[in-house]
């Protein structure tokens, strides 16, 4: 929405100076819309996009030194203690809560999904058994886009539609199967009786040797989990997934390309590196040396699970996350897990320090995480293959909305050149030694 009011910005160049709208939102920080400076011949410049709003969204809003974080209007913490994935998934894609029959009939649409093509196979078939799961995610929900050619025409809502749900369908199959080919399982087919959380740790855990029956605590703890990684406005991931469709590229490919930048260990990777530094501290005692190893600016470690680029305040999802550990824990019988004290230990100590305090460094989504989810008996490299599958609700409709935004083009960052000026080729005889 535009407001009332420019900002005008005087380069004192000799030329008028050039009045620049203010836009806002219904929530949030205002905007200064930059797009005239183009004209005048010039760019912001805004490495790591702190400062830099790549589009509008209805989808999500965070607020950062708050705390806070809504989809669609309704805070975290009431989706994530009163709702369920599918409802989420549902009310991110459409934008509202579903009726009793909508959700009765996009589950419908999502478990009639679940299933991959049988020349899938083949291609996992392709990795090397020991390919990390992450790798192998990315590689064959790329692969998918060869299985649906429907899905190119990104122009029409239906087909839209139909990729969306596919892909929501679809992750937890190749997630499953990702980590079933690295151990030499046999693939467990989705089961359209069970629900989707219920689904995954079925085809994750079952052998086709006997009946395998999954815990409801766990099933239900597992779905908290994927309503709190289901989507988290223009991150680096989804962001990559906006620009990689900006071009109208298929779905499937963009997903993957997301997919792709969540791996990296400061995005989605972090709850695998939280997990291993965990193991490294192997003890109470050795937390003020991991303190002061982060603190030490010589040294490139950083306390994993710790500071975010938006909440400079507790992540609203690292509390229902640590509630969330208590309860499995505590189902489980495992609350003498030495891991687990070793995160509380770590997380006292940080949050009482100097550099953490000023800095605004608390803990992020990805503390706890790795700790419930190996009690739920997920090994650490399947950690960020879980993300991605519970991101795919935010990244199909994120890519949606982009796509029928009226002010869509294709994303075409530019850039300040520091390179060499003009200059002649040199022979490779005149070059020297
Ligand atoms: N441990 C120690 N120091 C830190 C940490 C940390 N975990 N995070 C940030 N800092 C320091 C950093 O060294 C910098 O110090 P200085 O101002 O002296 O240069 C300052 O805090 C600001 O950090 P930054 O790297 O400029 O902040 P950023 O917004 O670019 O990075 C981050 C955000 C999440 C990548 C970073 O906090 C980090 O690396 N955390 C650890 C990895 C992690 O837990 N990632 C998961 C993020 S949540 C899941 C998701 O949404 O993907």
């Amino acid at each position: 929405m535009k407001e009332n009011r420019t900002v005008t910005l005087d380069l004192k160049n000799g030329q008028p100076p050039i009045e620049l709208p203010v836009m806002s939102g219904t929530l949030g920080t205002p905007v200064i819309d930059v797009r005239a400076l183009a004209q005048h011949g010039y760019f912001t410049f805004d490495p790591g996009f702190t400062a830099t709003a790549s589009c509008a969204s209805s989808i999500t809003y965070i607020d950062g030194e708050a705390g806070l974080l809504y989809h669609r209007g309704y805070p975290i913490e009431q989706l994530a203690y009163e709702s369920d994935f599918m409802e989420v998934s549902y009310l991110l894609l459409y934008g509202e809560l579903p009726t009793a029959q909508q959700k009765v009939d996009f589950e419908q649409a999502i478990t009639h999904h679940g299933m991959l093509h049988d020349q899938v196979v083949t291609v996992f078939r392709g990795f090397r058994r020991d390919a990390h799961p992450m790798a192998v995610m990315i590689g064959v929900t790329g692969a998918l886009s060869s299985f649906y050619p429907d899905a190119h025409d990104v122009f029409d809502p239906r087909s839209r539609e139909i990729s969306a749900h596919r892909l929501i369908a679809k992750v937890p199959s190749i997630a499953a199967w990702a980590y079933k080919y690295n151990i030499g399982e046999p693939f467990i087919y989705p089961q359209n009786r069970m629900a989707y959380a219920e689904n995954f740790l079925h085809m994750l855990h079952a052998t086709p040797c006997e009946p395998y029956e999954v815990k409801p605590v766990l099933a239900r703890a597992l779905d908290r989990i994927f309503i709190l990684h289901a989507d988290h406005e223009q991150n680096a991931s989804t962001s990559t997934v906006r620009l990689a469709g900006s071009s109208g590229a298929t779905p499937f490919a963009c997903v993957a390309a997301g997919m792709a930048s969540l791996w990296g260990p400061l995005h989605g990777g972090a709850n695998e590196a939280v997990l291993k530094m965990l193991e490294e501290i192997d003890d109470v005692k050795n937390i003020p040396a991991v303190i002061q190893r982060a603190k030490d600016k010589a040294d490139r470690f950083r306390l994993m699970g710790f500071g975010h680029r938006i909440y400079k305040n507790f992540d609203p999802r690292a509390k229902v996350m640590r509630e969330t550990c208590h309860e499995v824990l505590d189902a489980l019988d495992l609350m003498d897990d030495p891991q687990f004290k070793i995160a509380m230990e770590l997380e006292r100590i940080a949050l009482q320090d100097d550099y953490f305090i000023a800095k605004k460094l608390y803990p992020n989504v990805d503390f706890y995480s790795g700790i419930v989810l190996r009690a739920l008996g997920i090994p650490s490299s399947m950690f960020t293959v879980l993300f991605a599958l519970a991101r795919t609700a935010g990244w199909v409709a994120q890519w949606n909305e982009m796509l029928t935004d009226p002010a869509h083009r294709i994303g075409r960052p530019r850039q300040q050149y520091t390179g060499p000026t003009r200059r002649d080729y040199v022979p490779m005889t005149k070059r020297g030694a």
